[in-house]
């Protein structure tokens, strides 16, 4: 079988942004993808319906901290590339159980190399320097910005603050070892906050549009004057793509939506939109909702990338702009309720109902 043949094996495809990966992927007509996830709460394969049945897709049930397992699967497999995106995601769950976010994000990451590099090692030299692993990581690793201060780059040194983003640092280092220390041909991406369809509404975009669906408060975290930059996950999906093709080994690229908002204005752009769209029987507006609560722990004022390594080398840009992706996931809520209702676990039930618990009167 020629090289190009050999699936790709993408761990965490289950998730948000590896799902809408596999989806966008197996728009070719010949995309071989084996998707191992662990299926923790984050895991939908409701996600993956539109691929489900397609000749070139095939799922894995397993953990990335199993290495008897990652054995058998890549002896099996013999992927051409990993996609590596399997990890716990959400800072809050981290700061009331960091335990899972070391073992899925840093022992894992770091069983998976060590599986990836033991298959390597037997691959022929023309498969071997054409094999991939690319590590998909955050830009939470750099820590948090000043308002005015320049976007991090890829330069800019690691200083994370929460157990999440210290987790996917370590993980980081770990994938940048493996590279130097065993030749495993290894390109990492830190992007910023991705939004769009399957995002599970623990994060502020999906969490925001649902509640202020139901015209319910929005928990907005202190003053809501901290900003992130949004990327759209196609776009993001898109620069995943090309990394994969055309990244150099060895590098790290960072991956950004150009687009800085403060918390507040997300919620009062989602209250707008929807206002406009769906207005509430009541006749209310819906920013009248929002609601201040206690704040994070440590929360990081500001988070942006300056994208001008991934802009001049691959030519890669985003297409949506805030507004226009943000209008398409709004719409994408309101046509998937069969999607919101399947994800109302118990996990995702118990969290919505303490997210109120420090809400500032
Ligand atoms: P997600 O939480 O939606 O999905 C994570 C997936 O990984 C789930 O399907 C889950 O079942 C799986 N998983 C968790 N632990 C596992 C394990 N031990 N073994 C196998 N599978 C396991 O996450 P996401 O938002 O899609 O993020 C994907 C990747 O992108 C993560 O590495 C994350 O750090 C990174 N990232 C996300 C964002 C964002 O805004 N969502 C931003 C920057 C970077
Ligand atoms: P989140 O979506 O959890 O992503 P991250 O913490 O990785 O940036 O949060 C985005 C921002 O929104 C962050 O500054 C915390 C804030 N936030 C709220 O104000 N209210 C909420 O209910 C949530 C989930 C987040």
């Amino acid at each position: 079988m020629h090289i190009m043949d050999r699936p790709i094996l993408v761990t965490g495809g289950a998730g948000f942004i590896g799902s809408n990966f596999i989806v966008d992927q197996c728009k070719g007509e010949d995309a071989q993808l084996v998707n191992l996830d662990k299926l923790t709460y984050a895991g939908n394969l409701g996600n993956l319906a539109k691929v489900r049945a397609k000749p070139g897709y095939r799922f894995i049930e397993g953990d990335i901290c199993d290495a008897d397992l990652l054995a058998r699967v890549f002896a099996e497999v013999r992927p051409r590339a990993v996609v590596h995106f399997a990890a716990e995601s959400h800072v809050d769950r981290s700061i009331r159980a960091p335990d899972q976010f070391v073992l899925t994000n840093a022992v894992g990451t770091a069983t998976l190399l060590q599986a990836s590099q033991r298959y390597w090692d037997t691959l022929d030299s023309a498969f071997k320097s054409f094999f991939r692993f690319l590590h998909v990581s955050t830009d939470e690793v750099y820590g948090a910005l000043r308002p005015g201060e320049p976007p991090f780059d890829e330069a800019s040194p690691y200083d994370p603050r929460s157990p999440y983003s210290a987790s996917k640092a370590a993980s980081d280092h770990f994938a940048r070892a493996w590279y130097e220390t065993y030749g495993l041909p290894v390109v990492v991406t830190n992007c910023s906050n991705n939004y769009g369809p399957y995002q599970l509404p623990e994060k502020l975009i999906p969490l925001a549009i649902l509640t202020a669906l139901r015209g319910d408060k929005i928990p907005i975290y202190g003053d809501g004057q901290q900003i992130r930059d949004w990327l759209h996950v196609e776009d993001h999906c898109r620069a995943l793509a090309l990394v994969l093709r055309a990244g150099r080994v060895g590098e790290t690229y960072n991956i950004g939506g150009e687009a800085e908002r403060k918390n507040l204005d997300v919620a009062k752009c989602i209250c707008l939109i929807l206002d406009d769209i769906e207005p509430l029987p009541s006749g209310l507006n819906r920013a009248d909702c929002i609601e201040f609560v206690r704040d994070r722990p440590g929360h990081d004022q500001r988070y942006a990338v300056n994208v001008s390594k991934i802009r001049t080398e691959l030519g890669w840009r985003p297409i949506e702009s805030f507004e226009t992706g943000l209008r398409k996931t709004i719409h994408w809520y309101i046509r998937n309720v069969d999607w919101i209702e399947s994800v109302r676990t118990g996990a995702y039930r118990k969290w919505v109902a303490t997210h109120y618990e420090g809400a500032v009167q």
